[in-house]
């Protein structure tokens, strides 16, 4: 290099993003940027390809960040930074063995998924996408008193699996339905429950006495599978189960089964294993079960904030300086 003359980064993108994020990245001026150019995933093979010599990585959650991927990378990498707030796609002792520092998107997109989990408890209690299909189909022939009856929020007990920060934020949109009691379990009592008037109890409690269960922990090994037939044998016969966390703290096969046999009224899922969910899938074929395709965040907004605080995470790690977002793991 020329004296004066700046080093420029390297730096890989897993996919496109917001237009925030790319402006950002290019009015910084500190950073080559090389990218796979598509709305669809990278192979892996092109991953273990584009990331070679990165100084910095911006990635996705549906891309595996593992030793592998690491090595591929090589010593220049310094940081990655996930265009999210989960971060269980990320190998975290792998990356804290290499010393490279992490960014993620916690906050921004909280109040986008807390409205679209609501949207999908009150779509899957009210049998909404049931309701639309009959309109269409024909099967509306009358207004008759017990037809596609569901069940309501006045008067009922809410169970909240992680009260983090989404986990407050349905909680504190679902109060205002009348809600009478908001149970929460977790690792450790929130002091901001308060706010929500929310009893911090036992698993156990939660799922036996709750009417609605909302699931909004972090996916952990703690939390894998959470949810399987010995938690849905302990639901409520007229319970609804919601899930906009990670689709592997739920075993979907012990979800199945609960669904059909009559063990719980419904569910609705906003992530599930795997994502995309097979077309085929036997959950697909229950009317009691409503599943969406992960748009949690999925407002033009929060995916517009979310690529600009992963851009700026990204250059925070390459220029050494404060991260708005880091992970601290
Ligand atoms: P937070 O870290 O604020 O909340 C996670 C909560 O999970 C914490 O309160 C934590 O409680 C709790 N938790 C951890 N272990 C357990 C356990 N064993 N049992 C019950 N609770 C547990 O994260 P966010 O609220 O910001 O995000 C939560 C998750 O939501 C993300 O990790 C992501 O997977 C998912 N998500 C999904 C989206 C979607 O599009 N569907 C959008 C955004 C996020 P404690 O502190 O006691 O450990
Ligand atoms: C996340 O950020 O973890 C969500 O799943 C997508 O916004």
């Amino acid at each position: 290099l020329k004296t004066g003359m700046k080093a420029v980064m390297k730096v890989f993108l897993t996919r496109r993003i917001p237009q925030e994020g790319m402006k950002i990245l290019s009015a910084a001026g500190v950073c080559e940027v090389s990218q796979w150019d598509s709305d669809e995933p990278v192979p892996r093979t092109e991953l273990l390809k584009g990331v070679q010599g990165a100084h910095g990585l911006l990635c996705l959650l549906s891309d595996k960040i593992d030793a592998e991927v690491l090595d591929a990378a090589g010593p220049n990498l310094k940081v990655i930074s996930t265009m999210s707030v989960g971060f269980d796609h990320l190998a975290l002792d792998e990356i804290k063995k290499r010393g490279i520092r992490i960014g993620y998107t916690p906050d921004v997109l909280t109040d986008a998924t807390a409205e679209l989990t609501v949207a999908l408890l009150l779509a899957t209690a009210r049998r909404l996408p049931e309701g639309v299909e009959e309109v269409k189909n024909g099967g509306w022939s009358s207004w008759k008193p017990l037809w596609l009856c569901g069940y309501g929020l006045m008067g009922s007990t809410v169970g909240v699996v992680g009260l983090g920060r989404i986990g407050m934020a349905i909680a504190q949109r679902l109060l205002p339905f009348g809600v009478n009691r908001l149970l929460y379990s977790g690792r450790t009592a929130k002091p901001r429950a308060a706010e929500v008037k929310g009893e911090f109890v036992p698993l156990d409690t939660l799922v036996s006495e709750s009417d609605f269960i909302v699931v909004s922990c972090s996916l952990t090994p703690e939390t894998q599978g959470l949810c399987d037939k010995a938690f849905f044998s302990k639901m409520k016969k007229t319970a609804v189960f919601i899930n906009s966390s990670r689709g592997a703290v739920v075993n979907q096969e012990d979800l199945y089964e609960a669904l059909s046999s009559g063990q719980i009224a419904a569910a609705g899922l906003d992530v599930t294993t795997p994502e995309p969910l097979p077309t085929n899938h036997p959950l697909l074929t229950l009317k009691n079960c409503v599943v969406l395709p992960h748009i949690g965040s999925a407002t033009y907004s929060t995916r517009g904030v979310m690529s600009a605080l992963t851009a700026q995470n990204l250059l925070g790690g390459l220029q050494d300086s404060d991260m708005p977002s880091e992970l601290r793991f």
